[in-house]
């Protein structure tokens, strides 16, 4: 029996369904669903069909773990029984890879298909699943698209410490962003509201360079000019309260890229010099050139990244 959390229409409620059970086809897996992760954008696809709008009827549903249950005939790297950890691709279209299921698909070229280690407890997958769509945004932004270091490399000799400015330390992309780039070695300035300043605090690695995202806009601007510039500034939450900021900040140093987790929803005007830069940023780790970070995402920083303290999860 597949039972099947399902929204009919915009703005709908999810729906409760009975479905066929998928058949895996020659390069693909059938995997029996544990564990859901709730995301962000799954929230936004139903509340405002955002973006691109799917079509309906429509599963949602992209971070799970599972039980291997049936391998198509050509599949050879997995087998019935293994228990995983997934993260679908963002352009991947189509029900039956929809996780609000108890039995989804995964195709072969789903390269996010993590195996989870022997002995890992129900809450630390849970925190995984939690998690996973942000952490493997991570590496995907600042190691496949920006060419920066991974936790682990080593700094070479005379190479300068860039200078990053995370906006939005306090957000579980963030805070995984914080920890990514001081365990590679950069230094990082953050904001975060003051109830959540001292984890910041402790994950950046430095009181002096966490902001109070709630002091009035200007005075957050000055305070983030005064431990810049920056080589690289990322808006971690890109809404119309932060854009401005963010982009002023990068103004004031003579323009550039400004990275950010959302496209733009209504009219934004940018300071001239500013270009605003948004796209799934796990994407980059699935192009040609990135098989090996792909590989280190899969097999190292997802399964061990807690174990090693390169992530930690969001205290509720
Ligand atoms: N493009 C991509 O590839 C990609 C991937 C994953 C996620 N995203 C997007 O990235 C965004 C963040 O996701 P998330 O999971 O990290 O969200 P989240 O954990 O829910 O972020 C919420 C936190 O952001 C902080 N925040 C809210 N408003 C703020 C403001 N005006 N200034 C500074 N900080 C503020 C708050 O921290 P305090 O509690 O300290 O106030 C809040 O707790 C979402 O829009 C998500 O859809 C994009």
């Amino acid at each position: 029996m597949n039972e099947v959390a399902i929204l009919t229409s915009p703005n709908s409620p999810l729906t409760l369904r009975i479905l066929p059970i998928p058949r895996p086809s020659a390069y693909e897996l059938l995997i029996k669903v544990s564990l859901v992760g709730i995301n962000a954008i799954e929230a936004k696809i139903a509340k405002r069909s955002t973006p691109p709008p799917p079509s309906y009827p429509f599963i949602p549903g992209s971070s799970y773990t599972g039980t291997i249950s049936a391998v198509g005939s050509q599949v050879t790297k997995y087998q019935i029984g293994d228990r995983v950890l997934i993260s679908k691709r963002f352009s991947t279209q189509g029900n039956a890879y929809g996780a609000y299921q108890r039995y989804v698909l995964v195709t072969a070229e789903e390269k996010m298909v993590v195996r989870l280690p022997e002995g890992m407890n129900n809450d630390e997958q849970a925190a995984l699943v939690a998690l996973i769509m942000n952490a493997s945004c991570v590496p995907g932004l600042f190691s496949g698209r920006l060419g920066l270091r991974k936790p682990g490399d080593e700094v070479q000799e005379g190479e300068e410490r860039e200078k990053i400015l995370i906006y939005g330390g306090s957000s579980s992309f963030g805070r995984l962003a914080v920890q990514y780039l001081r365990c590679a070695g950069y230094d990082v300035v953050t904001t975060s509201s003051p109830q959540h300043m001292g984890t910041v605090c402790e994950l950046s690695g430095s009181e002096g360079n966490v902001i109070d995202h709630t002091l009035p806009p200007d005075q957050i601007i000055a305070d983030i000019r005064a431990r810049g510039p920056y080589d690289v500034v990322v808006d971690m939450v890109s809404t119309l309260s932060t854009i401005p900021i963010t982009s002023r900040v990068l103004e004031a140093q003579g323009g550039g890229k400004l990275f950010a987790t959302q496209p733009a929803f209504s009219l934004e005007n940018l300071p001239e010099g500013v270009e605003r830069v948004f796209e799934p940023w796990s994407d980059s780790l699935y192009e040609e050139g990135n098989e090996g970070l792909m590989e280190w995402v899969v097999g190292t920083y997802l399964p061990f990244g807690m174990e090693k303290g390169w992530m930690r999860l969001k205290e509720r």
